[in-house]
């Protein structure tokens, strides 16, 4: 066993779902790299549970193809020979109680066999709809305990609820089969370099944290953007959800919890979900037609251009009714009710088929009281990027003077970039998530009460949006823009404007 792998780690990952495009992509790439990384025991057997019949040989077979296309360093066939050997199938139906009592019993004997110990991590990957029946069958099932002290652990996919009463619900059922220190609801954002290098840069320099609060910041930007419109047959889950309940609910309100929360008591699990459950706690609520309308924006794209091609209107895309109201763009001006924060305006966006693929935090410092230099220039505010797509780095925008003899000034951008710096490529988020599941890490998920507070905010808003009594308008955009004029009003409306990014 390498040094890197510590013992406790060794377990059997069961993913339910396996023949899905998540494991194909996503999963099965992050294991074989956190092998090639020396951070993944040989003594982990990978067990793929689904509904098709395949042999173990047909199953890696496709692992493997998948793989080939999307991996992040070069294809290895002699690496990937090693690594197979720990992958097998399981066929079975999510609602075959004797499917999960064979599987039990074949990973029990493997275990005896083999002496290894009964520690267990299971990967729901499924459609949201079977989560519930997964959770139930393994409880039937009696996988989810162990009598010989291995641990037992679930990892859930998202999204974790359509709303807060299902969200509630859904927890009820994952605290019937497992503890909550056991559960770890995935959001891939926190996994990524960038998302934990928010903590780091807070925390461990002196100079941002003194500044960080209303007294210096003007605002702050979160935009994730995507160049994508409806990949193949996701068009009809696509508009069941929508941006806010896609992307707004997890990924944006994650994102702003880590930029606004307070320093943690200290870096485990609870001590930094409890500080960021404070920040979801404090948003400004938008519960009242009066405050939808000043701050929030929706809308639509219709036929535009990316990249130079034409691509057509959301509505014209596969499995996307014709009279579809689902908005794929949100801008929203928010509030965290809080001494540090008290009003200073976070504005989040999101949305599909814009300009191009980019996520990124910038914040934007006041400006100077009084301006000293040549009055007839324009000086732009201080602003501090975290870039996290499509190349993660921090960038900070100063004021400097041109060279020569006249006290021209120019904006210019000190820079880092993570791979330049570090001259090694940042790990896909879920390598990291996957390997904090097996070590017993759950900082990086979220906790029941983080997803039912963030469910609380969003249903206040999408009720509104969805009461067609209350006439909030949608909104439309070209695909291939930054969005429509009505956010850049929003912004306005204090004198402020999205970053050019
Ligand atoms: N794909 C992504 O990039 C991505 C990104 C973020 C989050 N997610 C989340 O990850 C989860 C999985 O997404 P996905 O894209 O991988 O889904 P998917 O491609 O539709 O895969 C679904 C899987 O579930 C299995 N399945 C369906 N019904 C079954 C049944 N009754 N019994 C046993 N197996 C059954 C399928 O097996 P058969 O093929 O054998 O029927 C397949 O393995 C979802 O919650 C999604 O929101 C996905």
């Amino acid at each position: 066993m390498p040094d890197s792998v510590k013992g406790n780690q060794i377990c059997t990952l069961v993913i339910f779902g396996a023949t899905g495009d998540l494991t194909h992509r996503k999963l099965i790439p992050a294991l074989y790299h956190l092998k090639l990384e020396g951070l993944l025991s040989e003594k982990v057997q990978i067990i793929g549970f689904a509904r098709q019949n395949k042999s173990d040989l047909e199953f890696r077979a496709g692992l493997k193809s998948a793989h080939k296309e999307v991996s992040r360093t070069l294809y290895d066939e002699s690496f990937w020979q090693v690594f197979d050997k720990q992958i097998s199938y399981h066929q079975s139906n999510f609602d075959d109680l004797d499917g999960y009592k064979s599987l039990e019993s074949k990973i029990q004997a493997y275990e005896k066999g083999n002496g290894l110990p009964s520690n267990r991590l299971y990967y729901i990957a499924s459609s949201p709809s079977f989560f519930g029946t997964i959770l139930d069958f393994l409880k039937q099932s009696g996988a989810n305990s162990s009598s010989d002290g291995g641990w037992r652990r679930v990892i859930i996919e998202k999204p974790f609820g359509t709303d807060y009463d299902s969200a509630c619900r859904l927890n009820k059922v994952v605290a019937g089969s497992f503890e909550e220190a056991d559960t770890y609801r995935i959001d891939h954002y926190l996994g990524k370099e960038t998302a934990q290098n928010i903590m780091v840069l807070r925390f461990a320099n002196a100079i941002y944290e003194s500044l960080w609060n209303n007294r210096y910041i003007e605002q702050i930007q979160i935009t994730v953007a995507e160049d994508l419109g409806m990949e193949s047959g996701r068009g009809a889950y696509y508009d069941q959800a929508g941006a806010l309940k896609d992307m707004v609910q997890n990924h944006l309100l994650q994102l702003l919890t880590l930029v606004a929360m307070e320093s943690p008591v200290d870096l485990s699990a609870d001590a930094v979900r409890d500080e960021k459950v404070k920040v979801l706690r404090s948003l400004q609520r938008l519960d009242t037609i009066e405050k939808v309308k000043k701050n929030t924006v929706r809308a639509q794209y219709v036929d535009g251009c990316v990249k130079g091609e034409p691509v057509p209107a959301y509505i014209n895309e596969d499995r996307v009714p014709k009279d579809s109201k689902t908005e794929t763009y949100v801008a929203l001006r928010l509030f965290v009710d809080n001494w540090r924060w008290k009003g200073v305006p976070f504005y989040l966006r999101v949305g599909k088929r814009m300009t191009k693929k980019s996520a990124q935090i910038s914040i934007f410092f006041k400006q100077v009281p009084q301006v000293l230099f040549n009055e007839n220039q324009k000086l732009e505010e201080n602003v501090l990027m975290i870039k996290m797509q499509p190349d993660e780095g921090v960038a900070m925008k100063l004021m400097s003077k041109v060279p020569g003899s006249s006290f021209e000034l120019n904006p210019v951008n000190m820079n880092f970039d993570y791979e330049t710096t570090f001259a090694k490529q940042s790990a896909e988020a879920y390598e990291r998530l996957l390997l904090d599941t097996m070590s017993g890490d759950a900082t990086l998920f979220i906790r029941k009460d983080e997803v039912e507070e963030a469910w609380k905010f969003v249903d206040d808003l999408a009720a509104i949006w969805k009461d067609e009594s209350k006439a909030v308008d949608l909104a439309t955009y070209e695909a291939g823009s930054w969005g429509p004029k009505e956010a850049d009003d929003l912004a306005g409306k204090m004198k402020h404007k999205w970053l050019e990014i």
